[in-house]
């Protein structure tokens, strides 16, 4: 059955929520992504080596770039040879320094080895940036037949960045300084319907880093987990319906990240996540209407009715 493109009003409703919930969540940090220049970004580069996965696209490219900008030396990770070379590229004429490591994240012993050839060629790394992802949108119903899903976000968003944070630990806890970030999703805490495999595959990463943060503060080592709200990428580009609804630049992302780098806090999360967390502790019935009312309105949730518009 094929759906009408234009949205009903309590589809509009629904989206011109998502906006104004998004410019919120972005409007606390949304300097970052501009004022990250002023920040002594430079100093907190000084001497390390980042690792940052995911950085032949959106935010991790935006975020080289920056450290390009700073001076600093980036290890770049993705599968794409091609636009790796292009990105260190952009770094080197930038000032900065970056080696290029094209490896599937979805090989674990490809990650064992990727640890060891970073830290033979830069001799330590002292900020591993967790950002290479993938995102699925289908919601439960519409997955009773694709475990897989569950399997691939896990594989990608959880899996590889506890294997890469395992296999670099040892060298931060040996210099007794280090820097995990995690990018995580405001979704984890506003957990919108129709995205289950990925925001429960960000939310555990979030659980390990809480976990891990407490075992290692004694070494210096910090884990940030920055909880990012909606930035304008290749991943969200096939979703129709984000393409009305405001969305951060990928430069303005990666501002969360220099931030994260120079000031080293346990959480980067807008407001509005904090507030849909506080509210889910004491109003769930509240805050299940919403999101319910929200996945009524979808097209999923009508589909799945056998309705049309
Ligand atoms: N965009 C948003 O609205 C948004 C919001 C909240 C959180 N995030 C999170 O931000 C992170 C970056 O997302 P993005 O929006 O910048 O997406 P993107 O532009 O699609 O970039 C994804 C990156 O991950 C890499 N990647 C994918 N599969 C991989 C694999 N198997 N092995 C190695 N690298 C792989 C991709 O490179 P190759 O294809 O070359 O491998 C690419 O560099 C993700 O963790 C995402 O969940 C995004």
């Amino acid at each position: 059955m094929r759906m009408a493109s234009r949205p009903n009003a309590l589809q509009r409703l629904v989206v011109d929520s998502a906006g104004l919930a998004n410019r919120l969540a972005m409007r606390p940090l949304g300097t970052a992504g501009r004022s990250y220049g002023a920040w002594p970004l430079d100093r907190a580069l000084a001497g390390r080596v980042t690792l940052v996965t995911g950085a032949s696209s959106g935010i991790g490219e935006a975020t080289a770039h920056a450290l390009g900008q700073a001076g600093g030396t980036v290890a770049l990770v993705a599968r794409s040879q091609g636009k790796l070379e292009e990105v260190a590229a952009a770094v080197a004429a930038a000032g900065g320094t970056a080696t290029v490591h094209p490896v599937d994240l979805t090989d674990l012993e490809a990650i064992d080895a990727l640890c060891a050839d970073a830290l033979a060629r830069h001799g330590h790394v002292d900020i591993l940036i967790n950002n290479a992802g993938r995102s699925i949108r289908r919601s439960v119903a519409g997955s009773t037949d694709r475990f897989h899903d569950y399997e691939r976000t896990m594989q990608l968003n959880y899996f590889a960045a506890v294997r890469l944070t395992l296999g670099l630990l040892p060298a931060m806890q040996e210099r007794r300084h280090g820097h995990i970030v995690n990018v995580s999703t405001l979704g984890v805490l506003t957990r919108v319907p129709r995205f289950s495999a990925y925001v429960a595959s960000k939310a555990a990463l979030d659980a390990f880093g809480d976990s891990l943060q407490a075992e290692v503060l004694g070494d210096d080592i910090r884990v940030t987990t920055i909880h990012m709200p909606l930035v304008r990428t290749p991943m969200i580009a096939p979703t129709g319906a984000y393409r009305g609804v405001p969305a951060i630049s990928p430069g303005a992302a990666a501002g969360f990240l220099t931030r994260a780098i120079v000031e080293r806090p346990r959480r980067l999360t807008p407001p509005v996540g904090q507030a849909m967390n506080v509210a889910d502790v004491f109003v769930p019935g509240v805050t299940d209407w919403i999101r319910h009312r929200g996945f009524a309105a979808s097209q999923d949730s009508r589909a799945a009715r056998g309705e049309s518009s």
